[in-house]
């Protein structure tokens, strides 16, 4: 068998690698085997992919090549090593801003490879001249947009600039006008190819890749994170065209439509449409309505809360970003065990983009070994807070925001909440009067059945666990006295 033929044959196996990753990530249970699979695949696409490269390039390129296979890789251990999980959202923004700059890169030497008449040894001719222009184009277009768009979601996320939507007047228009231009620009160049409209085009896309996720609000970022994930997809696919590359036409395929799929299933949890979610449209501020005067809050201390906890008969816990940067996980757990061998109901109630990741509280209550069967998500748990006695609310906060449901003018409006403000006493976890990711404030902190337990969630979970032995403890004594 030559070279090339055992490369295309392991390019089969490794696609086949990487749909079985996919599938083992579709689950709790599988999905260690899932990155194991991916891991997998992705070793023998690269030693394929360097099988093949081999047979055209000279030793110093081989050379290069491993040098920046073990420079990527070392920075790529490193980053994986030190990232916090609560950091993981804007480690993916800014990988998905190499695989559009990748393939911005891949589009431009695919149109000067061509230009200098040497596209792979072959001349390229008549219609296939074209069609290869318009893959450089359509490359460049898509690799550009998924580069300034991750880099603007990467500052967001790290909230290196504020995370509020920017709102330039006619920015429908503009966006509108920037595809509309993309099309014009595109058949000019299949028929005249020529640089000046190469580099107009990449502006463009530069541009508009920035403006549209400028545009979209916090509190909608999960959708623009899954979004880009799929544009940089089809970045990569539209880079497997330009390079003959099989594997990368099938990866990027793959991760093109699983993510557009992912921020589908995002969208109707957050009900939001899936089509102004591409155009860049929503995330509009609202009046400012909601920030007016909220009224008074009132304050509870973990010895009340383990008072109310005591008498309690069903508690709802609803975990948010908060538990996470608390690493609250641990004490929550071993409350939720307390509690329930006291007889108290306890159930999770997990919204599905609490935390910054798809599954982050899963993952962290899966983590204290909290048993799958109390961990409830939204739609399932809604209708039974009218009836429950105590809602910690540990962390959380745009998740249980009832502006969402009650203020038409909030900035989060229509995105589906859990119901805590139904229950007979809501106590939040916090550190103090802030607003949540999506920057608006939270009227829930104000209910006359709220109260605040201010402090980093995890000491004050671990006073309240304190606090319930020390009620136990008369109880026992009394009960040893009687004997
Ligand atoms: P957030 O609205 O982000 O609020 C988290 C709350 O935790 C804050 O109000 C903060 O208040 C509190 N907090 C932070 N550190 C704490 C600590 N050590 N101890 C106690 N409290 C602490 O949380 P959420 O309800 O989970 O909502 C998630 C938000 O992130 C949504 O807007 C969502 O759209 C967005 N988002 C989600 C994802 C995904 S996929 N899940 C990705 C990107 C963005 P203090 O500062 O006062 O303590």
């Amino acid at each position: 068998m030559t070279t090339v033929t055992a490369s295309e044959a392991a390019y089969v196996v490794a696609a086949l690698l990487f749909i079985l990753s996919l599938a083992g990530l579709s689950q709790h249970r599988t999905s260690r085997s899932g990155v194991v699979w991916g891991i997998a695949g992705m070793v023998v696409a690269l030693a394929a992919t360097v099988g093949l490269a081999s047979k055209s390039i000279t030793a110093t390129g081989l050379v290069l090549i491993a040098v920046a296979t073990a420079v990527g890789a070392g920075i790529g251990l490193w980053r994986a090593r030190v990232v916090e999980m609560t950091g993981m959202p804007e480690l993916i923004a800014i990988m998905h801003s190499l695989v559009g700059l990748a393939a911005a890169f891949v589009g431009w030497n695919g149109y000067l490879d061509v230009d200098a008449g040497s596209h792979g040894g072959e001349e390229l001719t008549g219609s296939l001249l074209g069609i290869h222009h318009a893959e450089v184009f359509i490359g460049v277009f898509i690799g550009a947009v998924t580069f300034t768009g991750s880099v603007v979601a990467y500052l967001k996320l790290s909230a290196r600039i504020n995370s509020r939507p920017l709102t330039l007047p006619g920015k429908h228009v503009l966006n509108v006008g920037a595809l509309v231009a993309f099309v014009a620009l595109t058949v000019a160049f299949v028929a005249r190819p020529h640089i000046g409209l190469l580099i107009a085009v990449t502006l463009i896309a530069l541009a508009l890749g920035a403006h549209l996720v400028a545009s979209i609000g916090g509190g909608d970022m999960p959708v623009v994170v899954s979004m880009l994930n799929s544009y940089s997809g089809w970045a990569a696919a539209a880079s497997g065209f330009l390079l003959a590359n099989n594997l990368l036409i099938v990866t990027g395929a793959l991760v093109g439509s699983s993510g557009a799929y992912l921020s589908y299933i995002m969208c109707k949890a957050m009900n939001r449409s899936f089509i102004s979610v591409i155009a860049g449209g929503f995330g509009t501020p609202a009046a400012a309505a909601d920030e007016g005067e909220q009224g008074e809050h009132r304050e509870i201390s973990a010895e009340e809360t383990a008072e109310l906890l005591r008498d309690a008969s069903s508690v709802i816990i609803t975990p948010g970003y908060g538990m996470a940067v608390a690493q609250a996980q641990y004490p929550v757990a071993e409350l939720a065990r307390k509690l329930r061998e006291r007889g108290v109901e306890v159930r999770f109630g997990i919204h599905p983009v609490a935390g910054r990741l798809p599954g982050h509280m899963n993952v962290l209550l899966a983590e204290a070994n909290v048993p799958y069967d109390i961990v409830l998500e939204m739609d399932e748990i809604n209708d039974d807070f009218a009836a429950t006695s105590v809602v910690l609310v540990i962390g959380a906060n745009d998740t249980v925001n009832p502006a969402a449901t009650d203020n038409p003018a909030s900035p989060i409006a229509g995105m589906p909440v859990l119901h805590v403000w139904e229950a007979a006493n809501v106590v939040v976890f916090k550190r103090s009067m802030a607003a949540g990711y999506a920057g608006v404030q939270n009227p829930l902190f104000f209910r006359e059945n709220s109260q605040m337990l201010f402090g980093d969630a995890k000491q004050r979970v671990e006073d309240i666990l304190r606090s319930l032995d020390a009620l136990d403890t008369p109880v026992r004594e009394m009960a040893g006295s009687t004997r």
